[in-house]
């Protein structure tokens, strides 16, 4: 009895904790959608790795040339429901540091062919800064020896590509794609990388668990209700009273 009368307490509490959670979270997005409407960054030439979590979902423009034997592929990916691997190549920038970039999709059917369509010379590319990915616990761990790349891990992957020795800073960037559907397409077909479009993807659950609890703590408290309904109609009893 005290156990019902306390679910509907309890599950009404947990709804409006989430509910604050979702505002905190609808708050955090905005933020970071309104970061990403900013001009784009020039990144200096050694980056100050300390301010990145301030930069992350900022745009950036670089210049460099592909550094493509140390390129990682990022497998398994979908797009739109074709498998393939995503292009992690390093950048060296002229005068700066070399920074990671993930240059997009590519299906399945060109990984082998990538080598054959190295893009050389000076590349410009608009990116957005990200970090490393979370990692769940299904995700395994990553192989750099064997080629094998299932997350990022920026500082893993800049290791893999030379290092602090080789001026590679622990810096990833997700190039951005802002063709139509025909262009990305026609990337597709030809297995050209096609890069993320610029949105904040990050997770939002709270509202869904909102919902959950509140709709438990209505249907609890309606159990309730019933119980003591029930109880106050059997002859003899008297219900003791509540609150
Ligand atoms: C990096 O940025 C932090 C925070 O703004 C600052 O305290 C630090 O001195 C900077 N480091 C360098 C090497 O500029
Ligand atoms: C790099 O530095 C050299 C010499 O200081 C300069 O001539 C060149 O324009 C610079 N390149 C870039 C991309 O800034």
């Amino acid at each position: 009895m005290v156990l019902i009368g306390i679910m509907p307490a309890f599950t009404f509490a947990l709804g409006t904790w989430q509910l604050k959670r979702l505002k905190w979270k609808i708050n955090l997005i905005d933020e970071l959608e309104e970061k990403l409407e900013l001009q784009p960054l020039a990144l200096p030439s050694k980056i100050n790795l300390s301010v990145i979590p301030e930069f992350v979902f900022r745009r950036v423009a670089l210049k460099g040339r592909w550094d493509h034997a140390h390129t990682m592929l990022l497998s398994p990916r979908v797009r739109e429901g074709v498998h393939g691997v995503h292009v992690v190549t390093p950048l060296v920038r002229e005068n700066g540091s070399t920074v990671l970039v993930d240059r997009g999709f590519v299906s399945k059917d060109f990984v082998a062919s990538l080598d054959s369509k190295r893009e050389e010379g000076e590349v410009e590319v608009l990116g957005m800064l990200r970090t490393s990915q979370y990692r769940n616990r299904f995700t395994p761990d990553n192989d750099p020896d064997n080629g094998m790349w299932y997350w990022v891990d920026v500082e893993g992957m800049a290791n893999y590509a030379g290092g602090e020795e080789a001026r590679v800073q622990p810096v990833f960037i997700e190039q951005i794609f802002e063709g139509h559907a025909g262009e990305a397409n026609t990337r597709l077909e030809k297995g050209i990388p096609i890069g993320r479009a610029p949105t904040v993807d990050l997770r939002n659950s709270h509202l869904s668990y909102v919902i959950t609890w509140y709709a438990l703590s209505g249907l609890t408290a309606f159990m309730f209700w019933r119980v003591l309904k029930n109880k106050q109609k059997s002859p003899g009893r008297r219900m003791p009273r509540f609150g």
